[in-house]
């Protein structure tokens, strides 16, 4: 099928791919997607996360903190990734029970290893940039679906951030005419998009709060052997150190305005190494260090809301991993107590294939050409069309 016509038919099967920093896997949703800006319907048909093996989540995290990797590790690496993504798209559909051969589109986001989105002098010139990998042109060929991919840089080259990219996804489906909502994604970094009542695209408010799951995931790898917290168990046997929670709420990145966006390259091991000195300093256990930041990282979310939408937040729909950390969940209550908190269950998105459906979401805007950015949130000079095609 050429571009055009899939353009002409009234609903597509598009599969959306998203891996995040966590490293945790690649998350695969099959959504029947109708029509398309404003006019958008889904119908979210299968989801499936894959999860990446040991040695795989290494070599990510490597790539993800790595000064210096070797350049021909990284040609094959995004060859490889590239076919990892294909392989979860090909289990999703033999899964769904549909054919291959019905399969519309694919758009997948790729496996963030750099993001640089502050502008800095490179030779002469001030740059900017961000990196996901996993080839798209393999994705194509594997599967025979036209392929959209690498959303990011084409925000970056219109003066954006190429971060966040979920706020329009979240304006065409979440906006409401009666409530302030904010939409929460609690992943390795989290981010809000807020959406003010009756808001138009321009007042929509989004960025990166800050650390989501990442510092309490490397505590969990470092002190107990574990991935991640199961359910906040841990966290609700430590003791919160409020002392140190306010002395790490003095952070250039969380006391700036948006436009914003971060990573791991603000938030992983550097800054992970800076904590584990300053509990040492204050002779805190593990557990009381895992209950602090557990604490402190939704204490940046609601500051964040707080200080950049200074007006009642009437709901927040939470998705994102850390939906499962009942402990982030209950703080956030705690800190916002006239906020009604649901997941995006709740409103049809299951909470773990959010950001999937989004980026089939926005493959479908690209096919038909219109812009998948928001400037108001990326900080882009004007809303353009995201992505690169893969044709099989
Ligand atoms: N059962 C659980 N209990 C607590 N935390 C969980 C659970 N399941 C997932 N998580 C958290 O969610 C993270 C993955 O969330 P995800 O939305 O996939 O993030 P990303 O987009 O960064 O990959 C895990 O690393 C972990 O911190
Ligand atoms: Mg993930």
């Amino acid at each position: 099928m050429n571009i055009l016509s899939l353009c002409e038919k009234p609903a597509k099967l598009v599969v959306g791919l998203m891996s995040g920093t966590s490293a945790d896997g690649i998350d695969a949703a099959l959504v029947k997607i109708r029509d398309c800006g404003t006019e958008t319907r889904l119908e979210l048909l299968a989801f499936n996360c894959f999860p990446y093996t040991p040695q795989q989540k290494e070599m990510i995290l490597k790539f993800a903190v790595a000064d210096m990797v070797s350049l021909d590790e990284f040609a094959r690496f995004n060859v490889f990734l590239g076919h990892l993504f294909a392989d979860a798209a090909l289990m999703l559909i033999r899964k769904s029970g549909f054919q291959l051969s019905e399969i519309d589109l694919i758009g997948s986001h790729g496996q963030t290893i750099r993001h640089l989105p502050k502008p800095e002098h490179f030779l002469d010139c001030l740059v900017s940039a961000t990196l996901q990998i996993g080839e798209p042109a393999v994705i194509a060929q594997r599967t025979g679906v036209i392929t959209v991919a690498d959303f990011r840089p084409a925000d970056i080259a219109a003066g954006g951030e190429g971060a966040p990219l979920v706020p329009l996804f979240d304006y065409l489906l979440f906006h409401s005419e009666n409530s302030n909502r904010v939409l929460l994604n609690i992943g390795g970094i989290a981010n809000v998009t807020i959406l003010p009542k009756n808001c138009t695209p321009e007042q929509v408010i989004a960025f990166d709060s800050g650390p989501g799951n990442m510092i309490v995931d490397n505590l969990c790898k470092t002190f107990f052997a574990r991935d991640y917290d199961q359910h906040g168990d841990l966290a609700a046997s430590g003791k919160v150190n409020y002392t140190l929670v306010n002395q790490l709420l003095q952070d250039e990145y969380l006391l700036s305005p948006p436009p914003k966006s971060t990573g791991r390259e603000r938030y992983g091991i550097a800054y992970f190494q800076k904590i584990i000195e300053l509990a040492r300093v204050d002779n805190l256990s593990p557990l009381d260090l895992l209950a602090t930041m557990t604490f402190f990282t939704v204490k940046t979310i609601s500051t964040a809301l707080q200080t950049f939408y200074p007006q009642p937040v009437d709901e927040i729909i939470v998705s994102g991993g850390g939906v499962n950390n009942f402990m982030i969940l209950r703080h956030l209550q705690d800190l916002l107590p006239a906020t009604r908190l649901s997941t995006s269950d709740q409103h049809g998105v299951p909470a773990d294939a959010k950001e999937a459906v989004c980026f089939a979401v926005l493959a479908n805007e690209t096919i038909h050409q219109r812009p998948g950015n928001m400037p108001s949130a990326t900080g882009a000079t004007r809303p353009v069309v995201l992505g690169k095609v893969c044709l099989p």
